[in-house]
């Protein structure tokens, strides 16, 4: 596969700009699943891994299942760099660490975070850390540099890694609208329809209400609960 050229689109990727998105811990579960949404959408796709050789062998997996040229494989750091956005999709108990190695490959630019901030093994209890929520830890270790925006903590990957219509909306959460509108675009190219759900620290909800669909999901065995935002039909 001839390597592409990811366009570095400045400080505030408006979203009909973005013609490349990196995947830090796109050889995952939700990353895998929206990378293949976003590739088929034709956007560019970076996998980004610990591992560049685990990248790689991902981002060949995905080309060949999806047809789509513009994927590759990167260590996370390279990803982060290449990609004119980046999302995090990485368990909570490695935010942190990873978050530090892609840290100066962000500079300028935005991070969604889809970290929810689980603490095994009592997942469906709502349990959030002490900076208020896995988003604000985000933004606090990136700094004012990087614009953290905060998405797709209550999508299932089982059902973003399938053919289905997704029967969830996305809340997105960050201080700038304009970057949450470019993250409302990704989510409606992965097929997920998104709102404006306000500043960062909102995050807190979306991150918090994760838990509960676990709980619910725990007492209606092999369904996937999700959420929708009533009463806005046709906005
Ligand atoms: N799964 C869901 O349904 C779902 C839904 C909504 C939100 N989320 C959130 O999305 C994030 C990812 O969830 P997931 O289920 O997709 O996670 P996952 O599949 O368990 O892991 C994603 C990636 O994280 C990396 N990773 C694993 N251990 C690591 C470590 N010690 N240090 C650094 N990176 C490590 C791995 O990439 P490499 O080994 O390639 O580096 C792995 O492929 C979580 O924060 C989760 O709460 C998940």
């Amino acid at each position: 596969m001839p390597p592409f050229t990811a366009g570095a689109n400045g400080p505030m990727t408006k979203a009909g700009e973005i013609k490349t998105i990196s995947v830090i811990g796109g050889t995952g579960a939700l990353g895998g699943g929206l990378a293949r949404r976003w590739a088929e959408a034709g956007l560019g796709v970076i996998i980004g891994s610990r591992q560049a050789d685990k990248a790689e062998a991902a981002a060949a997996e995905l080309a060949e299942r999806t047809g789509a040229a513009r994927i590759e494989g990167m260590e996370n750091s390279a990803a982060a760099a290449a990609g004119d956005i980046a999302v995090l999709t990485v368990p909570f108990a490695h935010q942190q660490p990873t978050l530090e190695v892609i840290r100066d490959s962000l500079a300028g630019k935005i991070l969604v975070d889809a970290t929810v901030p689980l603490v095994p093994p009592k997942v469906a209890r709502v349990q959030l850390p002490p900076e208020g929520s896995a988003a604000l830890l985000a933004q606090a270790i990136l700094g004012e540099g990087v614009t953290v925006v905060s998405a797709f903590q209550n999508v299932a990957a089982d059902l973003v890694d399938s053919d289905a219509t997704l029967d969830c909306d996305v809340l997105v959460a960050g201080d700038k609208p304009e970057a949450r509108e470019a993250v409302i675009h990704l989510a409606s190219l992965a097929g997920l329809q998104a709102w404006h759900a306000g500043p960062l620290v909102n995050a807190v909800a979306a991150e918090a209400l994760t838990s509960i669909l676990i709980f619910i999901n725990k007492r209606h065995p092999g369904k996937h609960a999700g959420i929708r935002i009533s009463g806005l039909d046709g906005d």
